[in-house]
Parts: C-alpha cells; structure tokens; sequence
C-alpha cells in the first residue's frame, strides 16, 4: 500500500492495551460473540450516542435522558422523549448496566442490543424512523468510514449496527471507584465515622438493605416490589408476564452514584434520599405484593441520617468526568 505524506502507515492492533479497565473486585464485561468489543467500535458508538439525528426530529439524543454529570440520568422525575413527549418512567443509569441481565425497569430487555432497539424506536424516547436513520449514516462521510473500521469494509452503515456500536460503547461506561470503593480497598481515611457507621447499617440484618441492593453494584439485578403505594399506576412487571403477583414490582437499582441521580424509584415520585430512607423506615405501605423485608425500622435521626451519608460515599467522581464518556 503507498502511503502518501504524513500519513501513518497502519500499526497493528496492540491486543495487550485494555479496552475497558475493570474496576478491582469486578467482574470482567462479557459481550454477546457477534458484537465483541473493539477500540473502533467503541468510538463509534460514542459518536453515536451524542447524535440527535437518530431520533424521528433530529431533536433528541441517547445523552439528552442519560447525561454524563447526573451519571447517565436526566434529573426529571419521567422523561421527555420527542415532541416534548412525556414518558411513564424516571430515566435509570447506563452505568454498569454491561452486568445487568435484565435491563429496563421491569426487566423486560435481555440484552443491551434488544434495550437499545427499545430506547430508539419508542415513540416516547427517540421515535426513530429506520429508513431516515439508514439515510442519515450512509450520506455521513465520517459514518461510511467508522463503521468500515468496525464491520469491515464492505459494511453498509445500517441501524442494526449502530444499535452494536451503541451497545458496545454503554459496555464500557462502567463504574467502580467511589470513595466506598477506594474504603474497601484499604483506603481506610476514605470513610467518615458517619459514612462507616451508615455502612454498617447498610449492610446490617436490621435493615436488609444489602440483601436486594448486593454485590459489587448493589443489586441483586431481581425485581421486586417495596410497597411504594397500594395501588400502582405502573404495573411493572406484570404488564410483561400478565401475572398479577408481579404487579407492582421493578427492578433492584444500582445505587452506585445515587448521590446524583434524584428524583428516584421507576416513576421519579421520591425526590430525594431523605425522602427515600423515610419511605423504608415506615416499612412501605400495605400492598399485596411488598416485600416481607419491607418492614419498619424505627431508625433514629442520627442513624437515617449515617445511612444518608454512606449512599453518597458511593458516589465516582471520576465516572463524571471521564473523557472517554464526554462528547466526543
Ligand atoms: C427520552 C429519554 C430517553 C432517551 C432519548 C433514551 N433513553 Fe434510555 N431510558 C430512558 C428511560 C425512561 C428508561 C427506562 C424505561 C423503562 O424501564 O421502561 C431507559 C432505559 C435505558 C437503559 C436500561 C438501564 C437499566 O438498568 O435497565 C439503558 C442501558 C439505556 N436506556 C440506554 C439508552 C441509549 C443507549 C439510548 C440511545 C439509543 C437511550 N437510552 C435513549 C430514557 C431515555
Ligand atoms: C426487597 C428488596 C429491597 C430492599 C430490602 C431494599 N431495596 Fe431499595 N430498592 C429496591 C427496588 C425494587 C427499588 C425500586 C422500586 C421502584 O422503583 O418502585 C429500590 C429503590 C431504592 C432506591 C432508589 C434508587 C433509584 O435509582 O431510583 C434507593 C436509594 C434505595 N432503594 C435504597 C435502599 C436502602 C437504603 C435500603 C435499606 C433501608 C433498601 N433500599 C432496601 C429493592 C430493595
């Protein structure tokens, strides 16, 4: 191949420069085996995270519900998708959500890829149209040469393999050093008294809080219900199985970062981390499908107030600033 003036010629791949860093006592991300992770199709999907072109008005972007310095999260109690469209849910986090089997807020996504296709093509998200999509990335010179470097030269630029490329990228937006984290790591000036007092609570029989929000990204990745109201507007679950004992039940958030990501619950109907801890120290109301661990706790100010302070211990301010994350 010539290689004119002040080109560089093609270095090879180095297979020993990671893609993603994992961070210490996580899990290594697995792909599906027809959309594996490379560098080209990760900065692909970043691009195309932040293009608004792939909603039906060119008005609404993936970032525009999921934005870097609220964690991914819009900050409205319900999103608003094209046309100012009101949707019925609070936006979760991408965050780590490579880990999460079951995505959406009843679960009802088995993969990134499936969710992302989901989130495109809802008249309440970015009610995308495939066609004006295909159009969009096939006029784009930038596009027919990314996706040459990740699909392979004789790729047509295609929704199905930007949803990949989209998918590939949220796989690496992972999360893992809060100060809890670096605690847990024998930083052991990274707590407070307070915080650690907060995470012993946490993590206590009495409150049970760890046994659904578990593991290394504090969920369990099940669905259940807390009892927030007796009758639900939002059937969760059930509106997918149809089975009424899974009425009123969502999936076990992350609470990593929630320090930033208020209003909270699937309908964004808890304003704040106080408010949060209030409705689980009264033991959630009388609902036919709560939790048994859902049950008074008779905490006292001092402690709800520990518990508070922990939840925001958990909190990554390198997730926020992360280059690799930002607009590309
Ligand atoms: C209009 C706002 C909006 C837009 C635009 C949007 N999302 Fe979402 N996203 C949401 C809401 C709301 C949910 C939860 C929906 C539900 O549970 O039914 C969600 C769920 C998700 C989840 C699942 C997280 C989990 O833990 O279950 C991921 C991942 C995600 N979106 C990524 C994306 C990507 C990638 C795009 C762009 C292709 C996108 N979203 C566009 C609002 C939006
Ligand atoms: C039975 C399992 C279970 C237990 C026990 C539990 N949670 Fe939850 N938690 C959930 C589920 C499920 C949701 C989402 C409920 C919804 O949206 O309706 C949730 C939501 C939350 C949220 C909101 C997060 C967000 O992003 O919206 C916070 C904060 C929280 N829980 C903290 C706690 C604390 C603190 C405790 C202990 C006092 C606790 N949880 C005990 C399952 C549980």
């Amino acid at each position: 191949m010539l290689v004119s003036c002040g080109e560089e010629p093609a270095k090879p791949i180095d297979k020993t420069e990671p893609l993603v860093k994992i961070p210490q006592g996580f899990p290594e991300i697995v792909s599906p085996p027809d959309n594996i992770l490379t560098k080209d199709k990760i900065a692909l999907g970043r691009i195309l995270f932040y293009d608004k072109q792939l909603s039906r008005d060119g008005s609404v972007a993936c970032v525009d519900c999921h934005k870097q310095h609220l964690a991914f999260t819009d900050g409205l109690p319900v999103s608003k998708g094209v046309g100012g469209e009101i949707g019925g849910r609070n936006s979760p986090t991408i965050v780590n959500s490579a880990y999460s089997a079951q995505l959406f807020w009843d679960g009802r996504a088995q993969s990134l890829e499936v969710q992302i296709r989901g989130a495109m093509f809802s008249p309440l998200e970015m009610y995308a149209d495939e066609n004006m999509i295909d159009e969009h990335l096939r006029t784009s010179k930038d596009y027919k040469a990314r996706f040459a470097t990740s699909f392979g030269t004789d790729s047509v630029p295609n929704t199905s393999l930007a949803v990949k490329a989209i998918a590939a990228f949220v796989r690496t937006v992972i999360s893992g050093n809060s100060r809890y984290d670096r605690y847990s790591r024998g930083e052991k000036t990274a707590l407070t008294d307070n915080e650690i007092a907060g995470m012993k609570l946490f993590f206590s029989e009495r409150t049970q809080c760890a046994s659904c929000h578990k593991g290394f990204n504090f969920t369990d990745d099940m669905i259940h219900s807390t009892g927030l109201y007796v009758h639900y507007y939002d059937k969760g679950r059930a509106l997918i199985t149809g089975n009424p004992k899974d009425e009123g039940t969502f999936k076990t958030p992350s609470l990593r970062n929630c320090g930033l990501t208020a209003p909270f619950m699937h309908d964004g109907s808890v304003a704040t981390l106080e408010k949060t801890i209030e409705h689980y120290d009264h033991g959630g109301k009388a609902f036919k499908n709560k939790d048994e661990r859902i049950i008074p706790l008779h905490l006292t100010e001092q402690e709800k107030s520990d518990l508070i302070a922990f939840l925001h211990s958990l909190t990554d301010d390198e997730l926020i600033k992360k280059q690799e994350y930002s607009a590309p």
